[in-house]
Protein backbone atom coordinates (compact mmCIF):
# COMPACT_ATOMS: atom_id res chain seq x y z
CA UNK A 1 0.00 0.00 0.00
CA UNK A 2 0.89 3.49 -0.78
CA UNK A 3 0.52 6.55 1.42
CA UNK A 4 0.26 8.95 -1.53
CA UNK A 5 -2.82 7.42 -2.70
CA UNK A 6 -4.33 7.84 0.67
CA UNK A 7 -6.94 10.37 1.27
CA UNK A 8 -8.15 11.08 4.14
CA UNK A 9 -11.78 11.26 2.88
CA UNK A 10 -12.11 8.23 1.49
CA UNK A 11 -10.77 6.53 4.25
CA UNK A 12 -13.36 8.09 6.09
CA UNK A 13 -16.25 6.61 4.02
CA UNK A 14 -14.05 2.93 3.65
CA UNK A 15 -14.35 3.44 7.45
CA UNK A 16 -18.33 4.09 7.40
CA UNK A 17 -18.36 1.02 4.56
CA UNK A 18 -16.44 -1.84 6.14
CA UNK A 19 -15.86 -0.29 9.55
CA UNK A 20 -12.14 -1.27 9.85
CA UNK A 21 -9.09 0.09 8.18
CA UNK A 22 -5.33 -0.84 8.42
CA UNK A 23 -2.79 0.41 10.65
CA UNK A 24 -0.97 3.09 8.44
CA UNK A 25 -4.47 4.42 7.24
CA UNK A 26 -5.19 4.91 11.04
CA UNK A 27 -1.90 6.87 11.33
CA UNK A 28 -2.56 8.60 8.26
CA UNK A 29 -6.38 9.52 9.72
CA UNK A 30 -5.60 10.79 12.68
CA UNK A 31 -2.18 12.84 11.25
CA UNK A 32 -5.01 14.48 9.13
CA UNK A 33 -7.30 15.86 11.88
CA UNK A 34 -8.57 19.70 11.16
CA UNK A 35 -11.55 21.36 11.28
CA UNK A 36 -12.57 20.99 8.37
CA UNK A 37 -12.02 17.39 8.29
CA UNK A 38 -13.51 16.57 11.60
CA UNK A 39 -16.72 17.93 9.92
CA UNK A 40 -17.24 15.77 7.67
CA UNK A 41 -16.77 13.08 9.77
CA UNK A 42 -19.56 14.33 12.62
CA UNK A 43 -21.77 14.61 9.55
CA UNK A 44 -21.63 11.17 8.85
CA UNK A 45 -21.57 9.69 13.19
CA UNK A 46 -24.26 11.78 13.68
CA UNK A 47 -26.07 9.72 11.05
CA UNK A 48 -25.04 6.58 12.08
CA UNK A 49 -25.48 7.09 15.63
CA UNK A 50 -29.45 8.36 14.96
CA UNK A 51 -29.76 5.73 12.76
CA UNK A 52 -28.79 2.89 15.43
CA UNK A 53 -30.36 4.62 18.66
CA UNK A 54 -32.04 7.77 17.30
CA UNK A 55 -32.07 11.07 19.83
CA UNK A 56 -31.43 8.98 22.67
CA UNK A 57 -29.07 9.12 25.82
CA UNK A 58 -29.02 6.69 28.11
CA UNK A 59 -28.12 7.58 31.66
CA UNK A 60 -26.17 5.33 33.84
CA UNK A 61 -25.86 6.39 37.54
CA UNK A 62 -21.85 6.22 38.94
CA UNK A 63 -21.50 5.63 42.52
CA UNK A 64 -17.49 6.19 42.83
CA UNK A 65 -17.41 3.35 45.88
CA UNK A 66 -14.62 3.59 47.26
CA UNK A 67 -10.88 5.66 46.19
CA UNK A 68 -8.89 3.50 47.63
CA UNK A 69 -6.21 1.82 45.21
CA UNK A 70 -3.62 -0.63 45.64
CA UNK A 71 -2.16 0.05 41.96
CA UNK A 72 0.27 3.37 40.98
CA UNK A 73 -1.05 3.92 37.63
CA UNK A 74 0.95 7.30 36.94
CA UNK A 75 -1.74 9.63 36.10
CA UNK A 76 -4.08 8.88 38.19
CA UNK A 77 -4.83 11.01 41.64
CA UNK A 78 -6.19 8.63 43.70
CA UNK A 79 -2.70 6.29 42.89
CA UNK A 80 -1.76 4.16 46.50
CA UNK A 81 1.44 6.51 46.00
CA UNK A 82 -0.30 9.80 46.64
CA UNK A 83 -0.35 10.58 50.67
CA UNK A 84 -2.57 13.54 49.79
CA UNK A 85 -5.71 11.51 48.67
CA UNK A 86 -7.97 12.25 51.43
CA UNK A 87 -9.35 7.83 51.45
CA UNK A 88 -13.22 6.96 52.17
CA UNK A 89 -14.82 3.58 51.47
CA UNK A 90 -18.64 3.70 51.45
CA UNK A 91 -20.75 1.03 53.42
CA UNK A 92 -23.20 -1.15 51.66
CA UNK A 93 -25.60 1.01 53.38
CA UNK A 94 -24.42 3.88 51.80
CA UNK A 95 -24.02 2.18 48.32
CA UNK A 96 -27.76 1.14 48.88
CA UNK A 97 -28.91 4.51 49.83
CA UNK A 98 -27.67 5.89 46.85
CA UNK A 99 -29.14 3.24 44.82
CA UNK A 100 -32.57 3.90 46.19
CA UNK A 101 -32.29 7.63 45.51
CA UNK A 102 -31.22 6.95 41.80
CA UNK A 103 -34.29 4.29 41.05
CA UNK A 104 -36.35 7.23 42.51
CA UNK A 105 -34.74 9.22 40.04
CA UNK A 106 -35.44 6.89 37.57
CA UNK A 107 -31.83 5.21 37.09
CA UNK A 108 -31.47 1.71 35.64
CA UNK A 109 -28.40 1.01 35.67
CA UNK A 110 -25.64 2.00 38.76
CA UNK A 111 -22.04 1.62 37.98
CA UNK A 112 -20.19 0.61 40.73
CA UNK A 113 -17.01 2.01 40.88
CA UNK A 114 -13.44 2.59 42.57
CA UNK A 115 -9.99 2.05 43.11
CA UNK A 116 -8.40 -1.51 43.17
CA UNK A 117 -9.26 -1.89 46.99
CA UNK A 118 -8.32 -5.09 48.52
CA UNK A 119 -10.41 -3.96 51.56
CA UNK A 120 -13.70 -5.58 49.72
CA UNK A 121 -13.35 -9.22 48.99
CA UNK A 122 -15.27 -11.10 46.54
CA UNK A 123 -18.03 -12.27 48.99
CA UNK A 124 -18.43 -8.40 49.66
CA UNK A 125 -18.76 -7.41 46.40
CA UNK A 126 -21.19 -10.44 45.49
CA UNK A 127 -22.75 -9.12 48.40
CA UNK A 128 -23.48 -5.67 47.34
CA UNK A 129 -24.66 -7.09 43.59
CA UNK A 130 -27.40 -9.06 45.09
CA UNK A 131 -28.54 -7.27 47.75
CA UNK A 132 -28.90 -4.52 44.74
CA UNK A 133 -30.22 -6.82 42.24
CA UNK A 134 -32.77 -8.21 45.10
CA UNK A 135 -34.27 -4.66 45.25
CA UNK A 136 -33.88 -3.34 41.86
CA UNK A 137 -34.21 -6.68 39.46
CA UNK A 138 -35.27 -4.55 36.84
CA UNK A 139 -31.42 -2.49 37.19
CA UNK A 140 -28.28 -3.42 35.17
CA UNK A 141 -25.11 -3.28 37.30
CA UNK A 142 -22.30 -1.99 36.17
CA UNK A 143 -19.05 -3.10 37.93
CA UNK A 144 -15.56 -0.57 36.92
CA UNK A 145 -12.99 -1.99 40.12
CA UNK A 146 -10.16 -3.17 37.90
CA UNK A 147 -7.83 -6.36 37.13
CA UNK A 148 -9.24 -9.60 38.96
CA UNK A 149 -8.73 -13.11 38.26
CA UNK A 150 -11.26 -15.03 36.21
CA UNK A 151 -12.43 -16.35 38.94
CA UNK A 152 -13.60 -13.43 40.79
CA UNK A 153 -15.27 -11.98 37.52
CA UNK A 154 -17.33 -14.95 36.98
CA UNK A 155 -18.38 -14.91 41.00
CA UNK A 156 -19.20 -11.40 40.40
CA UNK A 157 -21.20 -12.42 37.25
CA UNK A 158 -23.00 -15.27 38.72
CA UNK A 159 -23.90 -12.71 41.41
CA UNK A 160 -25.43 -10.69 39.00
CA UNK A 161 -23.30 -8.33 37.79
CA UNK A 162 -24.23 -7.56 34.43
CA UNK A 163 -21.52 -5.46 32.63
CA UNK A 164 -18.12 -4.29 33.51
CA UNK A 165 -15.87 -1.41 32.51
CA UNK A 166 -12.13 -1.95 32.13
CA UNK A 167 -10.12 0.53 30.11
CA UNK A 168 -7.36 -0.78 28.64
CA UNK A 169 -5.75 2.88 29.08
CA UNK A 170 -3.41 1.97 25.30
CA UNK A 171 -3.14 -0.76 23.39
CA UNK A 172 0.61 0.32 23.00
CA UNK A 173 3.07 -1.93 24.76
CA UNK A 174 5.98 0.73 24.62
CA UNK A 175 3.08 3.60 25.70
CA UNK A 176 1.82 1.29 28.57
CA UNK A 177 5.09 0.99 30.28
CA UNK A 178 5.18 4.77 30.30
CA UNK A 179 2.27 4.95 32.31
CA UNK A 180 2.14 2.31 34.73
CA UNK A 181 4.88 0.68 37.48
CA UNK A 182 6.30 -2.35 36.43
CA UNK A 183 3.87 -4.65 38.51
CA UNK A 184 0.85 -3.49 35.95
CA UNK A 185 0.76 -4.97 32.45
CA UNK A 186 -1.12 -4.49 29.07
CA UNK A 187 -1.32 -8.57 28.58
CA UNK A 188 -3.00 -8.81 31.70
CA UNK A 189 -5.29 -5.59 31.34
CA UNK A 190 -6.54 -7.27 27.43
CA UNK A 191 -6.74 -10.90 28.85
CA UNK A 192 -8.80 -9.46 31.39
CA UNK A 193 -10.75 -8.02 28.94
CA UNK A 194 -11.21 -10.87 27.32
CA UNK A 195 -11.83 -12.86 30.12
CA UNK A 196 -15.06 -10.77 31.11
CA UNK A 197 -16.51 -11.62 27.37
CA UNK A 198 -16.11 -15.60 27.59
CA UNK A 199 -17.96 -14.95 30.86
CA UNK A 200 -21.23 -13.45 29.56
CA UNK A 201 -20.36 -9.42 30.42
CA UNK A 202 -21.38 -6.68 28.38
CA UNK A 203 -18.07 -5.14 28.44
CA UNK A 204 -16.32 -1.63 28.55
CA UNK A 205 -12.73 -0.90 27.64
CA UNK A 206 -11.18 2.68 26.50
CA UNK A 207 -8.67 4.84 26.68
CA UNK A 208 -7.41 8.42 27.69
CA UNK A 209 -6.90 10.84 24.63
CA UNK A 210 -3.67 12.70 25.04
CA UNK A 211 -1.94 10.80 28.18
CA UNK A 212 1.33 11.53 28.24
CA UNK A 213 3.50 10.07 25.54
CA UNK A 214 0.79 9.31 23.59
CA UNK A 215 1.38 8.77 19.77
CA UNK A 216 -0.57 8.33 16.64
CA UNK A 217 0.66 4.97 16.21
CA UNK A 218 -0.42 3.97 20.20
CA UNK A 219 -4.02 6.06 19.37
CA UNK A 220 -3.94 3.52 15.46
CA UNK A 221 -2.98 0.84 17.86
CA UNK A 222 -6.28 1.75 20.20
CA UNK A 223 -8.41 1.44 16.97
CA UNK A 224 -7.23 -1.83 16.06
CA UNK A 225 -7.71 -3.47 19.31
CA UNK A 226 -10.64 -2.01 20.04
CA UNK A 227 -12.02 -3.70 16.46
CA UNK A 228 -10.66 -6.77 17.70
CA UNK A 229 -12.26 -6.64 21.00
CA UNK A 230 -15.59 -5.66 20.02
CA UNK A 231 -16.66 -3.60 23.29
CA UNK A 232 -20.46 -3.25 23.93
CA UNK A 233 -18.92 0.14 25.64
CA UNK A 234 -16.04 2.54 24.85
CA UNK A 235 -14.87 4.91 27.32
CA UNK A 236 -12.93 7.33 26.24
CA UNK A 237 -12.20 11.43 27.54
CA UNK A 238 -9.30 13.57 27.96
CA UNK A 239 -6.58 13.18 30.04
CA UNK A 240 -6.67 15.55 32.40
CA UNK A 241 -3.50 16.52 35.13
CA UNK A 242 -3.96 15.82 38.48
CA UNK A 243 -1.28 18.07 40.74
CA UNK A 244 -0.23 15.22 42.89
CA UNK A 245 1.02 12.74 40.39
CA UNK A 246 4.04 12.24 38.73
CA UNK A 247 2.07 13.53 35.21
CA UNK A 248 1.68 17.03 37.03
CA UNK A 249 3.41 19.59 34.67
CA UNK A 250 2.00 16.90 31.34
CA UNK A 251 -0.55 18.80 28.51
CA UNK A 252 -3.79 18.03 29.43
CA UNK A 253 -5.58 16.26 25.87
CA UNK A 254 -7.96 18.49 24.39
CA UNK A 255 -11.41 18.35 23.28
CA UNK A 256 -11.29 18.61 19.31
CA UNK A 257 -9.11 15.41 19.35
CA UNK A 258 -11.88 13.28 21.63
CA UNK A 259 -14.62 14.61 19.50
CA UNK A 260 -12.47 13.69 16.38
CA UNK A 261 -11.71 10.30 18.30
CA UNK A 262 -15.61 9.54 19.34
CA UNK A 263 -16.86 10.23 15.61
CA UNK A 264 -14.15 7.59 14.53
CA UNK A 265 -15.18 5.08 17.50
CA UNK A 266 -18.92 5.73 16.01
CA UNK A 267 -18.21 4.59 12.49
CA UNK A 268 -16.13 1.81 13.54
CA UNK A 269 -18.63 0.51 16.10
CA UNK A 270 -21.83 1.81 15.11
CA UNK A 271 -23.88 0.12 17.85
CA UNK A 272 -21.23 0.77 20.53
CA UNK A 273 -22.60 2.27 23.36
CA UNK A 274 -20.12 5.53 23.85
CA UNK A 275 -20.31 7.75 26.94
CA UNK A 276 -19.78 11.61 26.70
CA UNK A 277 -17.74 11.49 29.63
CA UNK A 278 -17.25 14.17 32.45
CA UNK A 279 -13.86 14.67 31.56
CA UNK A 280 -15.34 15.92 28.49
CA UNK A 281 -17.10 18.16 30.46
CA UNK A 282 -14.96 19.13 32.35
CA UNK A 283 -12.04 20.64 29.73
CA UNK A 284 -14.85 22.51 28.16
CA UNK A 285 -18.08 23.46 29.68
CA UNK A 286 -20.22 22.49 26.83
CA UNK A 287 -18.14 19.53 26.40
CA UNK A 288 -20.37 16.70 26.87
CA UNK A 289 -23.35 18.31 24.71
CA UNK A 290 -20.56 18.37 21.84
CA UNK A 291 -20.02 14.47 22.52
CA UNK A 292 -23.19 13.47 22.28
CA UNK A 293 -23.51 15.69 18.99
CA UNK A 294 -20.58 13.89 16.86
CA UNK A 295 -22.05 10.04 17.98
CA UNK A 296 -21.27 9.72 21.74
CA UNK A 297 -25.11 8.12 22.82
CA UNK A 298 -24.62 7.86 27.29
CA UNK A 299 -23.88 10.14 29.92
CA UNK A 300 -23.10 9.06 32.91
CA UNK A 301 -24.27 11.62 36.58
CA UNK A 302 -23.05 11.22 39.28
CA UNK A 303 -25.28 9.31 42.39
CA UNK A 304 -22.14 9.13 45.09
CA UNK A 305 -22.79 11.13 48.19
CA UNK A 306 -22.12 14.63 47.83
CA UNK A 307 -20.17 14.61 51.28
CA UNK A 308 -17.77 12.22 49.21
CA UNK A 309 -17.61 13.55 45.97
CA UNK A 310 -14.76 15.83 45.72
CA UNK A 311 -12.39 12.63 47.30
CA UNK A 312 -13.04 10.49 44.09
CA UNK A 313 -10.62 13.08 42.09
CA UNK A 314 -8.66 11.29 39.20
CA UNK A 315 -7.85 14.79 37.83
CA UNK A 316 -8.00 18.35 38.40
CA UNK A 317 -11.23 20.78 38.46
CA UNK A 318 -13.55 17.41 37.93
CA UNK A 319 -17.11 18.83 37.39
CA UNK A 320 -20.16 18.02 39.61
CA UNK A 321 -17.97 17.36 42.64
CA UNK A 322 -20.95 19.61 44.99
CA UNK A 323 -24.04 18.79 43.13
CA UNK A 324 -26.68 16.14 44.87
CA UNK A 325 -27.72 13.48 42.01
CA UNK A 326 -31.03 15.00 41.51
CA UNK A 327 -29.57 18.14 40.72
CA UNK A 328 -26.82 16.46 38.47
CA UNK A 329 -29.40 14.54 36.72
CA UNK A 330 -32.06 17.60 36.25
CA UNK A 331 -28.66 19.32 34.82
CA UNK A 332 -27.69 16.67 32.25
CA UNK A 333 -31.74 16.26 31.26
CA UNK A 334 -31.56 19.83 30.34
CA UNK A 335 -28.09 19.93 28.52
CA UNK A 336 -29.44 17.39 26.16
CA UNK A 337 -32.85 18.39 25.68
CA UNK A 338 -30.91 21.67 24.84
CA UNK A 339 -29.59 19.83 21.67
CA UNK A 340 -32.46 18.23 20.70
CA UNK A 341 -31.82 14.69 22.27
CA UNK A 342 -33.64 13.16 25.41
CA UNK A 343 -32.14 11.45 28.18
CA UNK A 344 -34.01 7.65 28.96
CA UNK A 345 -34.28 5.44 31.61
CA UNK A 346 -34.60 2.45 30.05
CA UNK A 347 -31.63 -0.25 30.99
CA UNK A 348 -30.08 0.76 27.69
CA UNK A 349 -28.20 -2.58 26.71
CA UNK A 350 -26.23 -2.87 23.62
CA UNK A 351 -29.11 -3.73 21.12
CA UNK A 352 -26.78 -6.00 18.53
CA UNK A 353 -25.47 -8.06 21.11
CA UNK A 354 -28.65 -9.16 22.47
CA UNK A 355 -28.13 -12.42 20.09
CA UNK A 356 -25.13 -13.03 21.78
CA UNK A 357 -25.08 -12.32 24.76
CA UNK A 358 -27.13 -13.86 28.00
CA UNK A 359 -29.75 -11.37 28.37
CA UNK A 360 -31.14 -11.74 32.14
CA UNK A 361 -34.13 -10.30 31.60
CA UNK A 362 -35.41 -13.25 29.21
CA UNK A 363 -32.65 -15.83 30.46
CA UNK A 364 -34.40 -18.98 31.61
CA UNK A 365 -33.71 -20.03 35.40
N1 LIG B 1 -9.88 0.99 39.22
C1 LIG B 1 -10.71 0.82 38.09
C2 LIG B 1 -9.88 0.61 36.85
O1 LIG B 1 -8.67 0.64 36.93
O2 LIG B 1 -10.47 0.36 35.80
C3 LIG B 1 -11.70 1.94 37.89
C4 LIG B 1 -11.32 3.31 38.36
S1 LIG B 1 -10.13 4.13 37.33
C5 LIG B 1 -9.70 5.50 38.33
C6 LIG B 1 -11.17 4.83 36.07
C7 LIG B 1 -10.52 5.48 34.87
O3 LIG B 1 -10.15 6.80 35.18
C8 LIG B 1 -9.25 4.88 34.36
O4 LIG B 1 -9.53 3.78 33.56
C9 LIG B 1 -8.59 6.04 33.62
O5 LIG B 1 -8.73 5.92 32.22
C10 LIG B 1 -9.33 7.26 34.14
N2 LIG B 1 -8.37 8.26 34.65
C11 LIG B 1 -7.50 8.10 35.65
N3 LIG B 1 -6.72 9.19 35.80
C12 LIG B 1 -7.14 10.08 34.85
C13 LIG B 1 -6.70 11.39 34.48
N4 LIG B 1 -5.70 11.99 35.09
N5 LIG B 1 -7.35 12.00 33.45
C14 LIG B 1 -8.37 11.39 32.82
N6 LIG B 1 -8.81 10.15 33.13
C15 LIG B 1 -8.20 9.49 34.13
FE1 LIG C 1 -23.63 17.26 37.30
FE2 LIG C 1 -24.46 19.27 35.58
S1 LIG C 1 -24.27 17.15 35.27
S2 LIG C 1 -24.13 19.32 37.74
Amino acid sequence: MSLEVLDEYKLIDKLEATHELEKEEWIYLLEHQSKEFSEYLFKKSDRVRRENYGTDVFVRGLIEFSNYCKNDCYYCGIRCGNPKADRYRLTEEQILECCKEGYELGFRTFVLQGGEDPHYSDEDICRIIKSIKAKYPDCAVTLSIGEKSYESYKKYYEAGADRYLLRHETANEEHYRKLHPENLSLENRKKCLFNLKEIGYQVGAGFMVGSPYQTKECIADDMIFLHELQPHMVGIGPFITHHDTPFKDKENGTMEETLFLLGLIRLMLPKVLLPSTTALGTIHPLGREYGIQVGANVVMPNLSPVGVRDKYLLYDDKICTGDESAQCKTCLQKRMESIGFNVVTSRGDHKDYKKDIPDRDTKEE
